[in-house]
């Protein structure tokens, strides 16, 4: 099942929580530019930069990654005053956790378990839902409960969802998908020859949500970094030089509306692709 921006309008429990007049005014004004009713359903982002972000300031790493945090409560909450019903962020993937410093890693799960307690309120304030996507039951212990917590306080927000990717790697995903689909296909005593697309869809972690109709990511680098590898297929990808701490809401609000200049055609053709031709075997074909 895809469900796009295109095909859908917001439904009213999101478009209540609309509050465009607490965009800032630089905001306000981009956000008059868009079309309300073909904003994304679905933005994801690949946040990137903050190494580079302190290193060009001759700052250490942990600071990138603190006015990184900032940027994504900015950035979520720009979200939820335009009533953008899903924002999936790729906070910490399955290599990080593999691949850095064990200190840098220690401080990134310190710096989301302090996230996670200083911002609750302002979740609730702006009627934002937490969910979480990844192998999070290998996260730390103390982080989980903390995760565990601000998402049944926020479960009954009607506005929009945050998701958090931690832990994540899209093709350890397609993995647990698998191992999922397997054990049911199992029980059931269901022929492999009848699976289809919306089976492996439903074990995805992301069963819940509609594909990301925009896939931002920022720093510059052309990489897909292993996210959300099979709920991508037909996202428009934009790609920002900004790092990550120096992303505000305008910022989103401008790659909504590169968006929305986009023609989206899932394989087919669209108004801009020519005329169809009436009779296609009357034509010679001129290939050597
Ligand atoms: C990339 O920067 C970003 C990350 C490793 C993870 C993103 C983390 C945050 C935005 C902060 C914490 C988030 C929450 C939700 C509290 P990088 O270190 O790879 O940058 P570089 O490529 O310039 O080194």
């Amino acid at each position: 099942m895809r469900l796009t921006g295109e095909s859908l309008s917001l439904s009213p429990a999101v478009r209540s929580t609309i509050r465009i007049d607490e965009l800032n005014p630089e905001e306000r004004a981009v956000y008059a530019t868009l079309k309300p009713e073909h904003l994304p359903q679905h933005v994801a982002i690949i946040m990137d930069g903050n190494g580079r972000w302190a290193g060009r300031r001759s700052l250490k790493r942990f600071v990138g990654h603190q006015q990184g945090a900032q940027a994504v409560q900015w950035v979520t909450e720009t979200a939820a005053r335009i009533g953008l019903p899903w924002l999936t962020l790729y906070a910490f993937s399955l290599e990080n956790n593999l691949r850095r410093p064990r200190a840098e890693v220690n401080f990134l799960m310190r710096l989301l378990k302090t996230y996670l307690d200083n911002n609750l309120a302002r979740m609730r304030d702006n009627n934002i839902r937490f969910r979480y996507i990844g192998r999070t039951h290998e996260l730390p212990a103390e982080v989980q409960d903390r995760m565990r917590w601000v998402e049944e306080e926020t479960s009954r927000n009607t506005g929009t969802t945050l998701t958090l990717a931690l832990n994540y790697g899209a093709r350890s995903e397609l993995v647990d998908a698998f191992r999922g689909l397997m054990a049911e296909i199992e029980q059931k005593h269901l022929s492999p020859d009848h699976i289809t697309e919306a089976d492996i869809h439903r074990h995805l972690y992301t069963a819940h949500m509609p594909d990301p109709d925009l896939l931002i990511r920022t720093s510059g680098e052309q990489r897909i970094s292993n996210f959300l590898l099979w709920q991508i297929a037909y996202t428009e990808i934009f790609v920002t030089e900004r790092y990550w701490p120096d992303f505000r809401g305008i910022h989103l609000l401008e790659a909504i509306a590169d968006f929305q200049r986009r023609e989206r055609r899932y394989g087919g053709i669209g108004e801009s692709c020519g005329e169809v031709e009436e009779d296609p075997d009357r034509i010679r074909i001129a290939v050597s």
